[in-house]
């Protein structure tokens, strides 16, 4: 699989995509992406492809969308050798990737993401999926696009706390796989500069694929990208039933204070770590402490799709750059996490 990151891709796509070797291309995006990017992406495509603009947000990673989207590829006459291109965040590559895998058994498709969590995390490694029956990403496959294409000039439209929320994942993969990233993620003052955000995506990407090439299933160490996220799913799942939703990577950052804070009370993470693990978060803007309603939270944690047995199992940084993954943590040590993490 090829990656490429760089400026005004999406203008000279052509050059990265043999786009005679397919028989049609087909761009699934949103309408708030399409109504900044979709322009550049005509003049790169020189106009002939098929549309598939959804409205954008997280309800529309369901069943309907999918099969909408399987439709047009039908009406239009896609065929095996047909192309479909996901431009736009986690919900179009997560939908797009799915829809790619399925119809007619699986045709290639390729990820442009437009967010920061779309570069860095959710284009990368092949896991695709629809949320149902309330369950998240619960219908899915594991399939690889063909290429990642990343167009750093796409995410100036973005709004800023999208972009900063981003730098949860990022910073996740610091802690768990990289001091000396972490050294300087910590260290770089003007990280969103252009040539400091290149470099940030380039390593941040490293990582996540060195990680899922070495498990492409998740049955060991890609479990380390769960960092922050057992508490992180539960926090965010819960927010959006307060006025105060968070994003992905808000949830995340909050998820990775209470992690480190559960690794530190269990003597596996040194307090210093722990502490500058705290200070980073702060530097980013992601550290604030919630008002959750705690047994809710807990609930939430138990019925983790990543449970086996119903049993929590964390991943937990060791140290500032190294994570151990299937941890199980007494009730004790979670609650105390939990007020850790509460207002
Ligand atoms: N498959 C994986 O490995 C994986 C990993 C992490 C997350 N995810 C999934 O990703 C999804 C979240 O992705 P996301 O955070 O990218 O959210 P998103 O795709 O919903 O995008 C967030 C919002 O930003 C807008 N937007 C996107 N790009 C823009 C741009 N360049 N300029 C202006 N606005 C823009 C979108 O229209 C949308 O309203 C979740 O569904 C999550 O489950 C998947
Ligand atoms: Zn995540």
């Amino acid at each position: 699989m090829k990656i490429k990151i760089g400026e005004k891709i999406l203008e000279k796509i052509n050059q990265y995509i043999n786009l005679g070797d397919y028989s049609k291309i087909g761009v699934l995006t949103d309408k708030i992406i399409a109504s900044f990017w979709l322009n550049n992406l005509k003049k790169g495509l020189k106009n002939d492809f098929l549309l598939i603009s959804i409205n954008p947000g997280e309800e529309e990673k369901n069943l309907k969308t999918l099969a909408k989207i399987w439709q047009k590829l039908l009406e239009n006459y896609f065929d095996r050798k047909s192309l479909l291109i996901n431009f736009g965040g986690g919900v179009i590559s997560d939908l797009g990737g799915l829809a790619a895998s399925t119809y007619m058994r699986g045709i290639d498709y390729i990820n442009l993401p437009t967010t920061i969590l779309a570069a860095v995390d959710a284009s990368i490694g092949g896991k695709t999926g629809i949320n149902f029956l309330g369950v998240k990403n619960l219908i899915g496959t594991f399939y690889e696009p063909k290429m990642i294409l990343v167009d750093t000039n796409v995410f100036s439209s973005l709004p800023k706390r999208e972009f900063i929320s981003g730098f949860g994942e990022i910073i996740k993969h610091a802690i768990i796989f990289d001091k000396k990233y972490f050294d300087f993620l910590f260290n770089t003052n003007n990280i969103f500069a252009p040539k400091n955000l290149k470099k940030t995506l380039q390593w941040s990407i490293k990582i996540k694929t060195e990680v899922v090439k070495k498990d492409k299933k998740e049955k060991g160490l890609r479990k380390i990208l769960n960092f922050g996220h057992t508490f992180g799913h539960a926090i965010e799942s819960l927010s959006f039933t307060t006025k105060k939703p968070l994003f992905h990577g808000e949830a995340v950052a909050v998820g990775m204070m209470a992690e480190s804070y559960i690794a530190y009370k269990l003597g596996i993470l040194k307090k210093d770590d722990f502490l500058l693990i705290e200070e980073i978060i702060k530097k980013y803007q992601l550290f604030q402490k919630i008002n959750l309603a705690k047994g809710d939270l807990k609930d939430l944690m138990v019925k983790d799709k990543k449970n086996i047995n119903q049993k929590i199992l964390f991943a937990l940084p060791e140290r500032i750059g190294r994570a151990i993954f299937n941890v199980r943590v007494p009730e004790k040590i979670i609650n105390l996490a939990i007020d850790y993490i509460s207002l």
